[in-house]
């Protein structure tokens, strides 16, 4: 007899009976029941399997693993230099991001140098997908494209074509009688990625998946996926604003934490090479916002930190933060509690970072400290403060990695006047580079670079 199990659809944790709240991920909700799959896995049939010849490195010939080009230098980047035959790769967004954008113009520009390629479509019909094909300037593109989504059906195709590049848009549409689940469901997904791989990967396909990530959690997540992939590519951004990025979250071919950035237009993603302050809010900088320059792999984005601070009429404080972790906030506002003294217990506080940024580098805590602390002293001067530097429970503001390039990147961009770590300070003091006008504010602990960044408090 097949026994259900208990599946998460955020992070694919398995239990025996239903749970409320997920021991994997800690969500709640995401529990829901799944027939356990007909097909069995790998080892599954325990037949007994005849021992191969195990391979000599030196005999491994790479010529096999020539790089296809997307087209688009942003997007090559962060595979470490395009796509890799008889790979997988995962790119996970919310609904509307772009994803379908971004895929259908990398397979226009592979079909465009008659690499052969194809699209399974499952979302959209092959009007839909010929108009936006037009949109983005693919007009007599000849790109093949499969509108099926049972899987079986799209790995026959894929087996008879034998595409050097394909891209399944969305793995969420994909479904098969054979599993007992909805299509979107974690045992289909994983199902059709488990098919798609061995199609690839016999083939020599450099296969794209594309995942919806929701925040409601109604599908499946990518998460499920992440580890069966060879790479996971995030794309994120704000609906409103035209900024992207695309962000290697796992990389077997390249180096992770790379990004690309692109920016919507009229005609698709257009390529953002020199990004660093794309994501300033325009006009002079305000009291309550603080520029930071964080890295992203090999590149330095220079961020604006906002924060508001009111009084609350709440028992309980809000704490609402976007683009910057909440726990990371907590922290940060009980260090200013303590070691820089602002009372901060009964206020609200809102922290946004602008152009839908995501901070993750430590070198943002202490602009996220000074943009509260600047906000909460209403009528600060509005001087705009610069600051990077990893803040401890302490109340010490400690060294960061790549200062000299953070600041240098800084200065470039006309901020005269930063505040850093002392040890940053002093390493690009020895550095001997000679920046005219560069004025360095080296800060030991999280009172005093408060006092300086709110001058009359
Ligand atoms: P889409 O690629 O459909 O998102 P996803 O596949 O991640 O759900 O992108 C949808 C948005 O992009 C949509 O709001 C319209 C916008 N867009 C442009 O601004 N310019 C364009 O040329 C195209 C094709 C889309
Ligand atoms: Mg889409």
């Amino acid at each position: 007899m097949r026994k259900n199990s208990f599946i998460c659809r955020e992070c694919g944790y398995v239990s025996p009976k239903w749970l409320g709240r997920c021991p994997g991920c800690g969500q709640w909700n995401t529990i829901t029941e799944e027939a356990a799959p007909v097909r069995s896995g790998p080892g599954g049939g325990r037949a007994p399997a005849a021992a191969p010849a195990p391979l000599r490195l030196s005999d491994v010939d790479l010529g096999a693993q020539a790089r296809v080009s997307s087209g688009l230098a942003e997007f090559d980047r962060v595979l470490g230099g395009g796509l890799v035959p008889g790979s997988v790769v995962l790119v996970g967004g919310e609904p509307g991001i772009g994803k379908s954008t971004l895929l259908l113009q990398a397979l226009l520009d592979v079909e465009r140098r008659d690499i052969p390629a194809i699209l399974v479509s499952g979302e959209e019909s092959a009007a839909q997908v010929k108009l936006r094909s037009v949109r983005l300037g693919g007009e007599g593109s000849r790109l093949r494209l499969v509108t099926q989504t049972q899987t079986e059906a799209v790995v026959a195709s894929l087996e008879e074509i034998r595409p050097s590049v394909c891209v399944v848009d969305s793995v969420q549409t994909l479904w098969s009688s054979e599993v007992g689940s909805v299509p979107g469901s974690v045992a289909q997904i994983r199902d059709a990625t488990a098919q798609l791989l061995r199609v690839a990967k016999d083939n020599n396909i450099a296969l794209v998946l594309v995942g919806h990530v929701t925040k409601d959690g109604e599908l499946a997540g990518p998460r499920v996926l992440e580890h069966m992939v060879d790479a996971v590519l995030s794309f994120e951004g704000e609906r409103a604003q035209p900024f992207r990025i695309l962000r290697a979250v796992k990389n077997r071919f390249g180096s992770t934490n790379e990004v690309g950035v692109f920016q919507m237009a009229e005609r698709g993603l257009e390529e953002v090479p020199d990004p660093a302050s794309v994501f300033l809010e325009e006009g002079d900088l305000r009291s309550g916002s603080v520029v930071v320059p964080v890295l992203e792999g090999t590149r330095c984005l220079l961020a604006e930190v906002q924060a508001l601070v009111a009084t609350s009429n709440m028992p309980m404080p809000q704490r609402v933060a976007r683009g910057v972790d909440r726990n990371r906030l907590a922290m940060i506002v009980a260090v200013l509690n303590r070691r820089a003294r602002l009372p901060l217990f009964k206020c609200d506080i809102f922290v946004n970072v602008a152009g839908g940024l995501v901070l993750e580098d430590p070198a943002a805590d202490l602009a996220v400290a000074l943009a509260i602390a600047s906000a909460w002293q209403d009528g600060a001067d509005g001087r705009g403060v610069v600051a990077f530097g990893e803040v401890s429970l302490t109340g010490k503001v400690r060294y960061v990695l790549q200062g000299d390039k953070r600041i240098q990147e800084l200065a470039r961009r006309g901020f005269p006047h930063i505040l850093v770590p002392g040890r940053n300070a002093e390493e690009f003091a020895k550095g001997g580079t000679v920046a005219s006008g560069l004025r360095l504010e080296a800060v030991a602990d999280i009172a005093q670079a408060v006092k300086y960044a709110t001058p009359r408090s």
